[in-house]
């Protein structure tokens, strides 16, 4: 390695949410800092959010929109860092913003206007960025003031491999290094597993990784069913014995998504069943049985559409019936007995499904799990375990709820982190 690393007080490995909010929260301190990152552009996941308009942030943002191992650790940066902190730097760069249901906050005109945000402030805060840069090594040495030795490449283009280019190194120092790569989800926009390697080289444990925000999918025949209405969407209650969303649901042609859907997958486990309310405001059993002694002669179509305020669509309905009720479904209610319409309303009111699995990383809006937060200062983020060291955003065991909480996570253990490094 080089003998003469250009040295830095805070170097941060990841140009990402997190990162560069931290960056520019340790550049307004005078720290001089670096932040690298491999991919060709900073903040992708950021441009790619809120389809493209950027949840930044939520008008309520309280613990129980947040998991972990442990239920306490996010608790701290998030009260010192409040969502109206990063909504003022939105209002003071005159981003226009609205609100949308539950408190959720985007853009009016583009993700766009938060990265360059963010980079303006990093820049007036003296912050340096490198992107298309490989971590190839980082060794730790008991010099305080140079804590961290870094060895670099810069990533080669297509074009530069084929004509011989050899990559050129970088040595850099540090007195703290950051590890803000963030999670595995969406690889094709940079996500690697680096940060959890880093965190292992330390010695930090890795709580088991996943993909979460996540549509569900399914094979067997209630998958053909679910596919065969892609496009549907509707109000339902999808539920399991952690948790229980009101939220809409989407068909489509992959399995179930929709908001209902990928707040549930934070609460769910391979091989775990689902439950979906279909009609949330009707109990369905008492309609059908109560229809039977006042209108004998409807069938059950006909109740479930017309009879109800909030009708399934037509062919959702259709489909059930065939899959539930094919047999009577010309059958008058007076002829059809209690148990059987009892049973058609349980299903209607609790669908039960075992998904086969989900969409992946592919589509994930973040990766569930990561570096274990007890072994990690809650108030500065620092590693417990190696002086200097220190993790923030997805990258650690902390994953929020859909509707700006993972930014909020980022923005605010960037935050506490930045005030320390
Ligand atoms: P982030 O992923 O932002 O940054 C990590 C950085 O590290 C990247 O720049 C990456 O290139 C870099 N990196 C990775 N490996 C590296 C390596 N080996 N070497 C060098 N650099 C490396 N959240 C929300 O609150 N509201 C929303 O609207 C959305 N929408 C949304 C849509 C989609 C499609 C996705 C995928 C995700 C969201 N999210 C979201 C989640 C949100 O984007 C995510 O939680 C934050 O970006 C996490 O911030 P981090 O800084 O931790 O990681």
């Amino acid at each position: 390695m080089n003998t003469s690393p250009t040295h830095y007080d805070v170097i941060i490995i990841g140009a990402g949410a997190s990162g560069l909010y931290c960056a520019l929260t340790a550049g307004r301190r005078g720290r001089r800092v670096l932040v690298l990152d491999h991919a060709n552009k900073v903040g992708k996941k950021i441009l790619m959010s809120g389809g493209g308009r950027c949840n930044f942030t939520n008008y309520f943002v309280e613990p129980e929109h947040f998991i972990s191992t442990n239920p306490h650790f996010f608790k701290s940066a998030l009260s010192r860092y409040p969502s109206w902190e990063f909504i003022a730097m939105v209002e003071a760069h005159n981003i226009a913003y609205h609100e949308r249901e539950h408190g959720q906050l985007f853009c009016d005109d583009s993700a766009k206007d938060i990265v360059t945000m963010l980079l303006d402030e990093c820049a007036a805060a003296g912050v340096q960025i490198r992107i298309n840069t490989q971590i190839d090594n980082i060794d730790a040495h008991h010099d305080a003031h140079k804590r961290f030795w870094l060895t670099t490449s810069k990533k080669l283009g297509k074009k530069d491999s084929t004509h011989g280019v050899q990559p050129s190194q970088d040595t850099y120092s540090c007195e703290s290094l950051v590890v803000a790569t963030g999670g595995l989800s969406i690889p094709t926009m940079g996500a690697t597993g680096l940060g959890y390697e880093l965190a292992q080289q330390f010695g930090h444990t890795i709580m088991a990784t996943d993909p979460s925000l996540v549509p569900f999918t399914f094979t067997d025949k209630t998958g053909e069913l679910i596919r065969s209405l892609a496009g549907i969407s509707l109000p339902v209650i999808a539920s399991n014995e952690r948790i229980s969303f009101k939220l809409p649901l989407l068909f489509t042609h992959r399995g179930l998504s929709g908001p209902s859907m990928l707040q549930l997958s934070n609460y769910w486990h391979l091989g775990e069943t689902i439950n979906i309310n279909l009609l949330p405001e009707v109990e369905v059993t008492d309609l059908l049985l109560t229809h039977k002694k006042s209108h004998p002669k409807q069938l059950i179509r006909t109740v479930l559409s017309e009879s109800t305020d909030h009708a399934l669509p037509k062919k959702l309905l259709a489909a059930l019936q065939h899959h539930l009720w094919e047999d009577i479904k010309d059958t008058e209610l007076a002829n059809i007995k209690d148990e059987r319409l009892m049973k058609i309303g349980d299903t209607l009111n609790s669908w039960q499904l075992k998904p086969s699995g989900t969409e992946g990383y592919r589509t994930a809006e973040v990766t569930r799990g990561g570096v274990k937060t007890d072994e990690v200062s809650s108030k500065t983020m620092q590693s417990n375990l190696q002086n200097g060291l220190y993790f923030i955003g997805e990258v650690l065991d902390v994953t929020g709820w859909l509707g700006g909480y993972n930014f909020q996570w980022a923005w605010a253990s960037g935050f506490v982190c930045g005030e320390v490094v």
